[in-house]
């Protein structure tokens, strides 16, 4: 019996395992050293009252014999797929069977390759969010890279791409980079998609942090997309629930690949090999939707923009130029002096004691720069600006 041989494509650490390893070396030979972590996205505000609460009464709830539940809809129960559309759709035309309830937007958008045959020619932006990459050299598929440059604001281009891919990711506001696509640019992708039998994977995970008009929160606010797109949300970053597991995916009914409809096939996939999120969690995230939650919610966002704004605001001040921390929680910012990121990560480890990500680590075109989070803890935050002036 052999391996998948596509592993052995992969480099041997994902991204983030790595910069773990190398933070938890340097703490073994410098056990005092106050590290400040500004490298994976993760929220670091606590889950809100109206949300805990919730989910200690669903908890309750399940400890009672006339209120106990078993197995739950792998797609997700109906109060929450129902509140999802009628909150984050509204006017848009999406319907609860097509909200699929998940642990997560890292597994949807590496597992929703699994309705297409392999081998398939995926466009992908260099530098990317790394489990749009890895998932697909696991399953064999044929990579184009859709180069993103820092002349043309980290955007991708459908007229530059080479050849026409099956599939297109694209997240926006974008994972590393910050950057939120405008409408009409989305509008291009969706037109190249209809034009071309292309599929976008569109990522939102991050559309909380959109501050300005013309980003939109929803690829559905392009005419057209319900034909071609599939959009992948999370409750992880909106409302803190990295800890918690939640997110889901809308499959519009109206896509169809060669005549088969992908809705029916994701319900397929999804109800044979995923669980479910648990009713408890579930029940959780029903509440970001109450009046007290979306309050939270907002406060919570507040407070990742506003370091994003101290942040930034110090990158001006010692001339660094940055990318994103306006419409997203990242800040994506040019190395000075032409060093390489992982030589810029090692030199903000050992020296000062803050860790970010190196711009490379999300694809050859990364190199150069380098993403720091806004999630971290304001005192944190300033911190590691003092630090690194
Ligand atoms: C990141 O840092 O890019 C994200 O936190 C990773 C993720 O959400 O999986």
């Amino acid at each position: 019996m052999n391996i998948n041989n596509n592993f052995l494509k992969l480099q041997d650490n994902y991204l983030f395992s790595k910069i773990n390893m190398k933070v938890n070396d340097y703490l073994k030979e410098n056990p005092k050293a106050h590290i400040i972590r500004l490298g994976i996205g993760d929220v670091t505000r606590p889950i809100s009252k109206v949300v805990i609460e919730a989910i200690k009464k669903a908890a309750d709830e399940m400890g009672r014999e006339e209120s106990f539940r078993g197995y739950g809809p792998e797609q997700g129960y109906e109060f929450l797929r129902n509140i999802i559309v009628e909150n984050d759709y509204k006017n848009l035309g999406i319907e609860k069977d097509e909200v699929f309830i998940s642990d997560g937007s890292k597994c949807d958008t590496g597992n929703f390759i699994e309705v297409f045959e392999k081998g398939i020619n995926v466009a992908i932006p260099n530098p990317v969010y790394p489990v749009y990459l890895d998932t697909n050299i696991m399953y064999g598929n044929n990579i184009i890279y859709m180069n993103l440059c820092e002349e043309k604001n980290f955007e991708p281009i459908p007229e530059e791409l080479l050849e026409v891919p099956d599939l297109i990711y694209i997240c926006s506001p974008n994972n590393p980079t910050g950057v939120g696509m405008r409408k009409d640019l989305l509008k291009k992708w969706v037109d190249y998609a209809s034009k071309n039998n292309s599929i976008i994977l569109f990522d939102a995970a991050y559309e909380a942090y959109i501050s300005q008009n013309d980003i939109p929160h929803s690829i559905y606010e392009i005419e057209g997309a319900k034909k071609v797109a599939v959009e992948f949300r999370s409750f992880s970053k909106t409302a803190g629930f990295t800890g918690l597991r939640c997110a889901y995916t809308i499959v519009p009914k109206e896509i169809n690949c060669k005549g088969n409809c992908l809705n029916k096939l994701w319900n397929r996939r999804h109800s044979t090999k995923f669980n479910g999120v648990s009713y408890i969690i579930q029940r959780g995230a029903e509440a970001v939707y109450s009046e007290e939650g979306k309050k939270e919610v907002n406060k919570n966002i507040k407070y990742y923009m506003e370091n994003a704004e101290i942040i930034k605001d110090r990158l001006d001040n010692l001339d660094i130029k940055s990318y994103g921390g306006i419409n997203s929680p990242y800040i994506w910012l040019k190395i000075p002096k032409k060093m390489k990121s992982w030589d810029f990560f090692d030199l903000l480890l050992e020296k000062y004691n803050i860790v970010g990500t190196p711009g490379v680590g999300f694809g050859t075109k990364g190199e150069g720069f380098f993403r720091l989070t806004s999630f971290g803890k304001r005192e944190d935050i300033i911190e590691a600006m003092e630090r690194l002036k």
